[in-house]
């Protein structure tokens, strides 16, 4: 059952339409993590994987391709990404891998008990972090492993269009009693994030840095309607174009495109 006190502000703007239209552009930032993170899982033939905040599958269907007579169950809070996870799997003809919509901070994912748990940036979002943490280590075999990917801080991420829009757009408010923020640098803080980790039960917990560098199309990053989706208003526009072209300009090619570093890091425990 869906709690409709949690998590409210992220499920309303992964389910909208404009924001998950444009993910299949969005999403090719960071395509090239999933062979990272689904190297660091192990996965082997037969092991059932569920992977949380699934979006379009890209970290599902690489983890499909290697556990064969396996499963893997992407889960994720909005339904229109799994709208098009499940047209994926069908124009793909991936018979393991399927999509259900779930918010897993407190919903039971169907498929488990799960041998490997992994997520592609699909952890920072949660409003209860130790909640979700241990929700998700409760579907998990005994012994089973976490891998997840999430970023390094925001200021070894300069492509990162929210950074370059303080000032121009109001902060977010602070969270509700009890609750914690949510968003993409939630958990850049290892430390921090272990001690979650521990605290919903998860063992050997650990994490490791990674660096890529990706080429993308600059509208991959960012656009009109991303800066509408960050709450830039109309007449806000040119400022914030400004403040991004700032940022974006000592990584963008001749061509236009950008080299964008990538600072993320990897978490592995163990339930
Ligand atoms: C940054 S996207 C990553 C998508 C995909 N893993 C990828 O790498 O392309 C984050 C995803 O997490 C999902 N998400 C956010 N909160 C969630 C929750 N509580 N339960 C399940 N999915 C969630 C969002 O809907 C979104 O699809």
């Amino acid at each position: 059952m869906t709690r409709i006190d949690s998590n409210g502000a992220e499920r309303r703007r992964w389910n909208d339409r404009a924001w998950a239209s444009a993910w299949s552009r969005r999403e090719l930032l960071t395509m090239a993590v999933a062979d990272v993170l689904v190297g660091r899982a192990g996965l082997r033939p037969g092991d059932r994987v569920l992977d949380i905040g699934t979006g379009g599958g890209v970290a599902a269907f690489a983890a499909g391709l290697i556990v064969g007579e396996g499963i893997v169950v992407g889960a994720d809070i909005s339904e229109p990404m799994v709208e098009m996870a499940r047209d994926r799997a069908e124009q793909r003809a991936a018979g393991n891998v399927s999509f259900v919509v779930a918010d897993v901070q407190h919903q039971t994912v169907p498929g488990g008990p799960f041998d490997v748990a992994i997520s592609q940036f699909g952890v920072m979002f949660f409003d209860e972090p130790q909640v979700a943490f241990a929700n998700i280590r409760r579907q998990l075999v005994s012994g089973g492993r976490l891998r997840f990917a999430c970023w390094r801080a925001a200021e070894l991420n300069p492509w990162f269009p929210g950074s370059a829009l303080a000032g121009i757009v109001p902060p977010p408010p602070p969270p509700a009693p009890g609750k914690s923020p949510t968003g993409p640098f939630s958990l850049c803080d290892a430390d921090r994030t272990m001690g979650i980790l521990e605290a919903s039960g998860w063992r050997e917990v650990a994490s490791a840095a990674h660096d890529l560098v990706v080429t993308v199309e600059r509208d991959v990053i960012v656009d009109d309607e991303a800066l509408r989706m960050f709450g830039v208003a109309q007449d806000a526009m040119a400022a914030a174009w400004e403040a991004i072209e700032g940022r974006l300009a000592p990584i963008t090619r001749d061509d236009g495109r950008i080299d964008v570093p990538l600072a993320f890091q990897v978490f592995t425990a163990a339930a």
